[in-house]
């Protein structure tokens, strides 16, 4: 049990599948306590469910983070009825490999754009106002490997993800000062819905040809370099974007 994130009020995007969900029983079982933010409110809430049922603590906000105002409008309302945000998670996203980038429709880009990147800066905004006036926080925002390399096929999706680092070490220098600490951290593949989008053949030649540990990652090894990135163990680790992709980057 990691006593630093005992009753923390955590605040997760996407956490209704995935890398999300992993997170959100993670820090639970740290006792932490848990809003999930998700457009899936199903999934959502049977995550909240878990958590509740194993004596954790969580709560449900259907939200769509590529919609400003309600962002503005589930923050301040955690904020209100918990009395602080002290760690963020900013990890809604969306996968899609669609074509070379000069068949990429507007529709898809701006889609793309508004949830990938724009989501994660609305929730940032919201999430900074109140970690500024409790004077403490902690944000890890989930790019990807696909935010340091490009994507064939993907480039709206590379595009965000690069986004996402701007923000990430741009709000560390920022805020850095103020007792508040912005992380990244970048997946390579991880074993969820989001690679149903990959070809079979691809997953294979990156399995068995391009990570040195010849396997796709588990949504666990994502949720503790997360779990970490929030706790006191990493108090001076800020503006990082850390690599967790079985060694791929590395060459
Ligand atoms: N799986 C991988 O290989 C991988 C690699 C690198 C980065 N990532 C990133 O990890 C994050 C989580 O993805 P995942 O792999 O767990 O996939 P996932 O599809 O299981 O999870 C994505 C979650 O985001 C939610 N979501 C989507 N759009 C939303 C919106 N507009 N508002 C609120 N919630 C929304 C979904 O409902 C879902 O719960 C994403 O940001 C993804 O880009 C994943």
């Amino acid at each position: 049990m990691d006593e630093s994130l005992k009753n923390k009020v955590a605040f997760i995007t996407g956490a209704a599948t995935g890398i999300g969900k992993e997170t959100a029983l993670l820090l639970a079982k740290h006792g932490a306590k848990i809003m999930i933010a998700d457009i899936n409110e199903i999934e959502g809430r049977a995550t909240t469910k878990t958590i509740n049922d194993s004596g954790g603590i969580a709560y449900f906000y259907k939200l769509d983070t590529s919609i400003k105002k309600d962002v503005a409008k589930v923050l301040d309302s955690i904020f209100k009825e918990h009395g602080s945000i002290e760690l963020a998670v900013n990890n809604a996203g969306i996968g899609g490999l669609v074509g070379s980038l000069h068949t990429i429709e507007e529709p898809t880009w701006e889609r793309m754009i508004s949830v990938c990147l724009s989501g994660v800066f609305y929730c940032m905004q919201e999430e900074l106002k109140h970690m500024i006036s409790n004077k403490s926080g902690k944000i890890v925002n989930v790019s990807s490997l696909a935010g340091l390399n490009g994507v064939r096929n993907g480039s709206h999706y590379s595009a965000a993800k690069h986004g996402v680092i701007g923000l990430t070490k741009s709000a560390a220098i920022e805020y850095g000062g103020l007792n508040i600490r912005v992380n990244s951290v970048c997946p390579g593949f991880i074993q969820t819905a989001i690679l149903d989008d990959v070809p079979e053949k691809s997953l294979e030649f990156v399995k068995n040809l391009r990570v040195p540990m010849r396997r796709i990652g588990n949504t666990i090894e994502v949720a503790e370099s997360i779990l970490w990135l929030l706790s006191e163990k990493s108090s001076f680790v800020n503006g990082e974007g850390l690599l967790i992709d079985g060694g791929f980057q590395a060459g």
